[in-house]
């Protein structure tokens, strides 16, 4: 074993026992369903008022998409204006964790990496 290997590996086993299990699962208030990261209670104190933060764990997209929704509920749902700090956490809050959806399924396989099809009729190799 070469020393960057030995440094690798157990950097990787401090690692794994370092972390703790809240850092793989995200954590999730109880009450609200809100993920528990920076910006939280901010998105708590000023969107669950009017309605279900159900509303808000379902719904996902960029920040624009986000900003948006705020102006139309400001010009529309009487929602209240936000300093700008506030509105700057609670923007970055949603576009990080109620983000763009990423697409569900892998791109397909290249062609050379799927396997033999067996029921094929043309010859593929040889
Ligand atoms: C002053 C009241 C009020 C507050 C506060 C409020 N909303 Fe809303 N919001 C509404 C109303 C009214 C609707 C429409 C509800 C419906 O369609 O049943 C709505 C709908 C929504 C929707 C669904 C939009 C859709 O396309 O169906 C989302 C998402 C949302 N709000 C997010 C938020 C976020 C994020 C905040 C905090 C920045 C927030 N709301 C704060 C009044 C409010």
């Amino acid at each position: 074993m070469t020393l960057a290997h030995a440094i690798g590996a157990s950097l990787l086993g401090l690692g794994l026992l370092g972390l703790p299990l809240s850092a793989l699962a995200q954590q999730t208030d109880p009450d609200t369903g809100l993920v528990m990261a920076e910006g939280w209670q901010t998105v708590r104190n000023n969107c669950t008022a009017c309605h279900s933060a159900n509303l808000v764990t379902q719904n996902s997209g960029s920040r624009n998409h986000w900003e948006k929704l705020i102006r139309w509920m400001q010009d529309t749902q009487g929602l209240w204006q936000f300093q700008p700090e506030t509105e700057a956490t609670i923007l970055d809050y949603l576009a990080k964790h109620y983000g763009p959806k990423e697409g569900a399924r892998r791109p397909p396989l290249p062609r050379h990496l799927m396997p033999d099809n067996p029921y094929s009729t043309i010859a593929e190799s040889g």
